[in-house]
């Protein structure tokens, strides 16, 4: 690999700030400091950064169907954490990316990889995250119009971004949102005169909940799924 990605991912610098590094002469692979961005290292190489040495771990990526009762926390004093769904080995360093409410099933990502967490949670990436939607009342042609267009949330001064909904049933849509605000799509809901019933994530970016998933089962993401969400 490139030491500039090396650098990136072992001492969590943006690519930038590993090129700076490599150019100011910070860093050594192999006791050797004549270097540049593209040198070929391994991770067998001895590389220093500041006089610090580094280690090469590659960042974990995983899907979990997540069951309601759980909450997306690392820790809780009341109710089990999805973390506690996973292996004690598998727990290490992992991250949760976004937060399902307790009572929402359905697709939850973890990683160890922080960048990749941030340009999906982050709304500035616009990175879409689709909701199955069940309603306590007949949904209206002016509430869809709403939530495609855009609603003010209680609490809020701006309005929501651009939603899309595909009605399945009366009582039952599919949400996509680009945004993570606190309790959003119930919340957007409330704001059109409804109340959800029940609510699951089928899919974040392009990646799709597995469906010969079990409720609280996880699986190591692909690189190409790794890769559609980077
Ligand atoms: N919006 C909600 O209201 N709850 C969730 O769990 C996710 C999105």
């Amino acid at each position: 690999m490139r030491l500039d990605y090396y650098l990136a991912h072992a001492a969590n610098l943006s690519r930038k700030e590993a090129k700076i590094a490599i150019a100011k002469g910070r860093v050594l692979v192999n006791g050797e400091s004549k270097l540049k961005a593209n040198s070929p290292v391994t991770d067998l190489c001895d590389v220093i950064l500041d006089k610090s040495p580094l280690s090469f771990q590659q960042n974990r990526y995983y899907m979990m169907y997540k069951p309601a009762g759980v909450v997306c926390a690392l820790q809780d004093d009341e109710h089990d954490v999805v973390l506690d769904l996973l292996p004690h080995e598998i727990q290490k360093e992992l991250k949760i990316v976004g937060r399902l409410d307790k009572d929402t099933t359905g697709l939850l990502l973890l990683t160890t990889d922080g960048q990749w967490l941030h340009k999906i949670t982050s709304p500035k990436h616009d990175c879409p995250k689709t909701y199955l939607v069940d309603l306590a009342d007949e949904i209206t042609k002016d509430a869809i119009e709403a939530l495609e267009k855009g609603v003010l949330l209680k609490g809020e001064i701006d309005l929501t971004k651009p939603a899309k909904v595909v009605s399945h049933t009366e009582k039952q849509i599919s949400l996509t949102i680009s945004e993570g605000k606190y309790h959003q799509v119930k919340r957007m809901l409330a704001a059109v005169g409804n109340k959800v019933e029940a609510l699951h994530r089928t899919q974040i970016g392009e990646v799709c909940l597995s469906q010969d998933m079990a409720l609280g089962e996880f699986t190591e993401l692909s690189p190409e799924q790794v890769a559609l969400l980077a």
